[in-house]
């Protein structure tokens, strides 16, 4: 992928209402994590990277070139969204018209956009679903269609709005293989994201969002770990990184196999 530089980013919606205040950050290949609380301006800064608004002041570049150059087609082979509300952006009657859509858009031959669609409709766990209309099925599976129709354009930066809103436990580890292959991939993935379990789970690094401005940004050890920033931001840490803290441990646990292994050594040691 190529890194994604936001320089001086300011945007507002009305005259004298500013939304997002400064922004310079670099989006990397690391798995990002955007958290803050409601209204934080979250979803206005995902749409300024995917150009579906443009900064009142400020640039955003994709590698060399500056995204406001570039056609909205062009910019949509490079970088894919997952809005945060499926019934925004499914249309067709059919999963596998809907998840050919994108891929046909930026310039996929049939063929192609079927293969490609095919695959993304396997990995987001739909294989058989193809010719269901979407409208028939749940929310949870209307998300993962939507999550489909953004893979199977093989962006090389896919954004995610709030994926794991209405997703079961399988639905949620679905999710979480998908970004761990497209990281693998040397893809991009940026997410906002409420749930921060999925967070310390999932990500190397975390931008925290207050107000329009970037609080904090830092590993999920490092954000989970400053009780400042999280009180400011409104945010709470992960179950398992509050129970470490609640049992009196020092450090910052991230994930249950982790606080379980020290339990183990412990109880090795007695
Ligand atoms: N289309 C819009 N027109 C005017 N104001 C908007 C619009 N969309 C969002 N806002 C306002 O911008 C602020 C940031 O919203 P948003 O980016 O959706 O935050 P988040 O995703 O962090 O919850 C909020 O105060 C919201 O009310
Ligand atoms: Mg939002």
């Amino acid at each position: 992928m190529s890194q994604i530089k936001i320089e001086n980013l300011h945007f507002s919606y009305r005259p004298q209402e500013e939304i997002l205040k400064g922004l310079n950050l670099t989006i990397d290949e690391r798995s990002t994590a955007i958290i803050g609380q409601n209204g934080a301006g979250k979803t206005t800064f995902v749409k300024l990277l995917k150009g579906l608004l443009r900064p009142t002041e400020g640039r955003i570049l994709l590698g060399d070139t500056d995204i406001a150059g570039l056609t909205a087609a062009k910019l949509a082979g490079r970088i894919g969204m997952v809005f945060q509300n499926p019934n925004d952006q499914i249309f067709k009657n059919t999963v596998i018209d809907e998840v050919m859509f994108g891929p046909l858009q930026i310039g996929m031959s049939r063929q192609e956009a079927e293969e490609s669609a095919r695959r993304a409709i396997a990995s987001a766990g739909l294989g058989g679903m193809e010719r269901k209309n979407p409208y028939d099925l749940g929310l949870s599976v209307r998300k993962l269609i939507a999550i489909a129709s953004i893979l199977a354009m093989n962006t090389e930066t896919v954004i995610f709005d709030e994926p794991t809103i209405a997703q079961d436990y399988a639905g949620r580890e679905r999710i979480k293989e998908i970004m761990r292959s497209l990281r693998r991939e040397g893809r991009g993935v940026v997410t906002i994201i409420h749930d921060m379990d999925f967070v310390a789970e999932v990500f190397e690094r975390v931008i925290v969002f207050a107000e329009g401005r970037v609080l904090a940004d830092g590993t999920a050890k490092e954000v989970f770990a400053d009780t400042e920033v999280l009180r400011k931001a409104y945010l709470e840490q992960p179950s398992v990184t509050r129970l470490g803290r609640e049992l009196g441990y020092e450090g910052v646990f991230l994930k249950v196999e982790e606080m379980a292994a020290l339990f183990a050594k412990k109880a090795e040691r007695k």
